[in-house]
């Protein structure tokens, strides 16, 4: 079983079934998030638990594909079930939440994202796939994480599809 966990839009996670991936479930803590409407779209089942989401994983899953998942994960968990995550910075930079806005502070020109095994810290597991792309002077948060999300749609099928292959 392939199962992705989000918490919001949902526009990797569209990328990634879009790619040809076959995704067999999808898990989100988030009542109102817009992946549901996008699992319906393609009809690929998903789960609602807003505390016991790692309850919800079946036993034979071989890869989790975090898209927008805004928790983090048990050590047993991550250690249990292979995990990626997608992160739209080029870690070891600006990890968490709000990596975007901390490229564009810091004054950075080069932006990306990255795609990385997932540990128990915050954005802190092994890299596996970078792709950049130049900041701009006028960028703000909203341009800036447009440029990033496109470049992650490409990046996350592809590594996927690799990491698949080697399963
Ligand atoms: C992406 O920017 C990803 O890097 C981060 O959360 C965002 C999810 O976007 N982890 P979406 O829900 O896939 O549109």
């Amino acid at each position: 079983m392939i199962v992705c966990m989000a918490s919001g839009n949902g526009s990797n996670f569209e990328a990634i079934v879009k790619s040809g991936i076959k995704i067999d479930l999808v898990i989100t803590n988030r009542p109102t998030a817009r992946v549901i409407e996008r699992a319906k779209k393609f009809n690929i089942p998903y789960i609602f638990n807003s505390v016991e989401y790692e309850e919800c994983i079946p036993k034979d899953t071989k890869l989790v594909i975090l898209a927008g998942f805004m928790k983090i994960l048990s050590k047993e968990f991550v250690n249990k079930y292979p995990t990626v995550n997608i992160h739209p910075s080029l870690l070891p930079s600006f990890k968490g939440a709000n990596a975007v806005p901390q490229a564009l502070d810091s004054g950075v020109k080069i932006a990306g994202c990255t795609v990385h095994w997932v540990d128990e810290g915050m954005d802190t597991g092994k890299i596996i796939a970078q792709k950049s792309c130049v900041v701009y002077e006028d960028d703000n948060e909203h341009t800036l994480h447009a440029r990033i999300h496109e470049l992650e749609h490409q990046i996350y099928a592809q590594t996927i599809k690799q990491i698949l292959r080697t399963l």
